[in-house]
């Protein structure tokens, strides 16, 4: 076992300076505030709490959790439609953590995002020709014509039909939306998507067409996608690397075969033990690992190891000492004291139960639900029509 103590992150995590995107222990807070006239800071939501993360060209990495874990508060604010709290985001070589909004306009072409829905992600009142052509009308380089030609080459390689150009969202299905969507962030050929739970809100014989044009896509251009997904079945096939998120943390990250063969987090396992084994035949069983009680608040996450109230390998350690990402193989990075050994498949198809949370945590989250409720949390807007698609305003 190999384990990197000392670099650069100071997490024992090795980097890759040659990356596209290199993500240096990135924090998003979103401030709670209460008073009307003087506003003062009650306390935080710790949406993304220190990931840190590489990516190549071409590559696609898979970022999972359960739905609150911060997948797309990180995602958002990587792409910087969200400011960060502290930490690095390098793209290409640049440091853009502190970049303002006009001085990522020229990035927007090389950086764009899918959302997770294409109901709320495309303008209704917008037909299909300017949203797919905003990208080009803000760049402002083309006549509109050319714009025209484009942005039907682009309908067609989506698999839609281009004569549709003058239609509005509403006239399309949830699937073909998607594809308008894809479209729009492939106009000015980006090194890099970051796709936010893209297939989530589509009927399952449509998200493999959409996963299977996003693959195809990326053969073509060599985009690097990093795909949120809110479970581990979606982002199997699309992934060359997957990092498991839990209340704004990686808990685990590995190339793809890695991850689902020889997981080593406890909560990974908990989110293998729900995916369905790929030949239900074989014989082996695997273990299934229900987990009780709700994710906790990201306003106090638990001190120590983030997951030790809902982790039935937790040890007095663990509520007490936050267990630093380290190597454990090459290329395989787990955040946990004392990881499983176990493989996950073959254990008999018995049944484990994470802890019940105590009287005591469950005051907590309550106090934080108070206080959030009691509370402003401050959001932010992130309606950047022309940039990267509309969006609704979501806090
Ligand atoms: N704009 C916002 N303002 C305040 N809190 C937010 C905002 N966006 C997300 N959050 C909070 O941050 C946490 C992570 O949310 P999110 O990133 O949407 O998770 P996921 O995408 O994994 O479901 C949640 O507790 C959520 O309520
Ligand atoms: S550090 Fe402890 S509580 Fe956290 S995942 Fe590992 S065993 Fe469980
Ligand atoms: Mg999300």
């Amino acid at each position: 076992m190999t384990i990197t103590t000392s670099t650069e992150s100071g997490t024992g995590v090795p980097l890759r300076p040659d990356a596209l995107l290199q993500v240096r222990n990135l924090r998003k807070h979103f401030p709670i505030t209460q008073g009307i006239l003087f506003k003062r800071q009650v306390g935080a939501v710790k949406a993304v709490d220190g990931i840190t993360f590489d990516i190549a060209n071409g590559e696609t990495l898979g970022l999972v959790g359960e739905s609150g874990c911060g997948k797309s508060t990180a995602g958002r604010t990587i792409a910087k439609l969200l400011e960060p709290t502290s930490g690095n985001i390098i793209f290409n070589g640049a440091d853009i953590t502190g970049y303002s909004r006009s001085q990522m306009r020229p990035l927007r072409s090389e950086m764009q995002m899918i959302f997770q829905d294409p109901f709320s992600s495309l303008n209704p009142r917008h037909t299909v020709g300017t949203i797919v052509g905003a990208p080009y009308r803000v760049q402002g380089s083309l006549s509109d014509k050319d714009i025209k030609t484009r942005v039907q080459g682009l309908l067609e390689r989506v698999g839609l039909n281009p004569e549709h150009y003058n239609r509005y969202p509403h006239e399309f299905s949830g699937g073909q939306r998607q594809r308008i969507g894809v479209a729009r962030a492939i106009a000015l050929q980006p090194k890099l998507i970051i796709c936010d739970e893209p297939v989530s809100a589509l009927d399952v014989s449509i998200q493999a067409q959409v996963v299977n044009l996003l693959e195809d896509l990326q053969s073509e251009f060599g985009i690097a996608y990093i795909f949120v997904a809110h479970d581990l079945s979606v982002v199997r096939h699309i992934s060359d690397r997957v990092a498991v998120m839990y209340l704004g943390q990686i808990m685990e990250l590995a190339d793809r075969d890695t991850l689902y063969s020889q997981p080593r987090h406890p909560y990974t396992h908990s989110l293998l033990s729900a995916v369905p084994l790929p030949d239900p035949d074989s014989g082996s069983r695997r273990e299934r690992i229900l987990l009780t009680g709700d994710l906790p608040s990201p306003i106090n996450p638990p001190s120590g190891c983030v997951f030790h109230t809902r982790c039935w390998k937790a040890q007095d350690r663990c509520k007490v000492e936050v267990p630093l990402v380290r190597e454990i193989s090459a290329g395989h990075q787990i955040a946990c004291h004392f990881p499983e050994d176990r493989p996950v498949f073959g254990q008999g198809g018995q049944t484990i139960h994470g802890p019940a949370p105590t009287d005591q945590e469950l005051a907590a989250q309550e106090r934080d639900r108070d206080l959030a409720r009691g509370g402003a949390v401050t959001g932010e807007n992130i309606a950047h029509e022309t940039e990267l698609g509309w969006q609704k305003r979501q806090d």
